[in-house]
C-alpha cells in the first residue's frame, strides 16, 4: 500500500478484513491514519495500518529513527516486525515524554514516565497529597500502585522517614525506581507490602471496566478489584492512629461510601480539586478521601 491510496479505499479494504502494510512515505502514512481516524473510531480498524521494521529500523522515506524509543517500549530488537502505525506513534510520544519529563510544582522536579506507566500529566491529585496535613506521628508510609513513583516522591519530600511503594506492573516498578533514586523501597507485588504503616496512600485506577491493553491497566480496574482489595486491607496494614488517603475521581459518592462502610472504614476528611483538563465535566472533582478504621479514635488536629 502506498501514497496513491485514498482514505476511503483504505478503509474499505480494512473493513473487508485486510491489513495494510505501508510502502510509501512515512509522513503520508501519518496523514492517512489521521484521515482514517476521522472516518472510524474502531481501534482494531485503526490498528490495521502497519509499518515494517527491521531491528526497529524503518526503511521508508521521511521515517524517524525510532530504534531507541522501540527498545525502551519493547526491549531488545528481534529482527523483522510489523507494528501498527497507531501504536508506533504512541511509542514515539511516550519516548518523548520520558526524555522531557513532566514538571510537577509539588516536587519542584521532573518525573519521567516510562512507556505503559500512568503519567501524572494532570497534577491536581499530586497537589492534594502535597497539601493535606500529615498526622504528626507518621513515620512509615505506603504508596500502593505507585506508577511513576510520583506520590511516593511527594511523601519523601514531606519528610516521612520511610516510604515503601508497590506496583504489580513491572514497568511501573522499574520507572518508579529510576525516578525515586533509592529514596524509597519499591516492590513488585499485588497491593500491599508486608507490615504496617502510619499512612497508606493510593491513587487506584478510577474506572471499573475490564482492561484490554497494557496501557488500560493503569486506568481500568475490573469490578473494582484493586479498590476493594486496597480498602479491605487498610485495617490489617494500618498502625493505630493511622490514616489511609484515597485519591478518586469519576465514581459516585454513594458507591464509594458503601464500599468504605463495607470495609469497616469511616471518612475523617475530604479535600477536593477541580480538574483543569479540557475534557473535564462541569461538575467533576478529584477527591482525596481520608479514611480510618471505623472503630478508631478520631485524629484531632492541634490548633
Ligand atoms: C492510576 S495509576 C496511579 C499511579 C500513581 N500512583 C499516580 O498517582 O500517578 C494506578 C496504578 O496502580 C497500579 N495497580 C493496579 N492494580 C494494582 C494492584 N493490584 N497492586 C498494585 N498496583 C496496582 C497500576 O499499575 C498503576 O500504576
Amino acid at each position: 500500500m502506498d501514497d496513491s491510496v485514498s482514505a476511503d479505499r483504505a478503509l474499505r479494504l480494512i473493513r473487508g478484513g485486510s491489513t495494510l502494510r505501508w510502502e510509501g512515505d512515512f509522513q503520508n502514512a501519518r496523514q492517512l491514519l489521521a484521515a482514517l481516524g476521522r472516518r472510524t473510531r474502531r481501534v482494531q480498524q485503526l490498528n490495521s495500518l502497519l509499518i515494517a521494521t527491521s531491528d526497529y529500523e524503518i526503511r521508508l522515506r521521511r521515517a524517524p529513527d525510532v530504534r531507541h524509543a522501540c527498545r525502551q517500549a519493547y526491549g531488545p530488537p528481534t529482527g523483522d516486525r510489523l507494528i501498527p502505525l497507531r501504536e508506533l506513534l504512541g511509542v514515539i510520544g511516550a519516548h518523548q515524554l520520558r526524555e522531557r519529563g513532566i514538571y510537577l510544582p509539588a516536587l519542584n522536579a521532573r518525573i519521567h514516565p516510562h512507556y505503559g506507566v500512568f503519567a501524572p500529566t494532570r497534577s491536581e491529585y499530586v497537589d492534594l497529597i502535597a497539601a493535606e496535613p500529615v498526622p504528626p506521628t507518621t513515620k512509615v508510609a505506603f504508596d500502593i500502585g505507585t506508577g511513576t513513583g510520583v506520590l511516593a516522591a511527594v511523601l519523601v519530600r514531606r519528610g516521612i522517614q520511610k516510604v515503601v511503594a508497590t506496583d504489580n506492573n513491572p514497568r511501573a516498578v522499574a520507572c518508579a525506581q529510576e525516578n525515586l533514586q533509592g529514596t524509597v523501597e519499591v516492590l513488585e507485588t499485588d497491593l500491599y507490602p508486608p507490615g504496617q504503616a502510619d499512612l497508606i496512600v493510593c491513587n487506584p485506577p478510577w474506572v471499573s471496566k475490564r482492561p484490554r491493553t497494557l496501557l488500560d491497566t493503569a486506568v481500568f480496574d475490573e469490578d473494582s478489584r484493586m479498590l476493594r482489595g486496597l480498602l479491605y486491607g487498610v485495617r490489617e496494614h494500618l498502625n493505630p492512629g493511622g490514616e489511609a488517603w484515597l485519591i478518586m475521581g469519576l465514581r459516585s459518592r454513594d458507591e464509594l461510601l458503601t464500599m468504605f462502610r463495607e470495609a469497616g472504614l469511616r471518612v475523617v476528611g475530604r479535600s477536593s480539586a477541580v480538574p483543569t483538563h479540557r475534557r473535564a465535566r462541569a461538575d467533576e472533582t478529584t477527591d482525596l478521601w481520608r479514611l480510618c478504621p471505623s472503630d478508631a479514635a478520631p485524629f484531632v488536629e492541634e490548633a
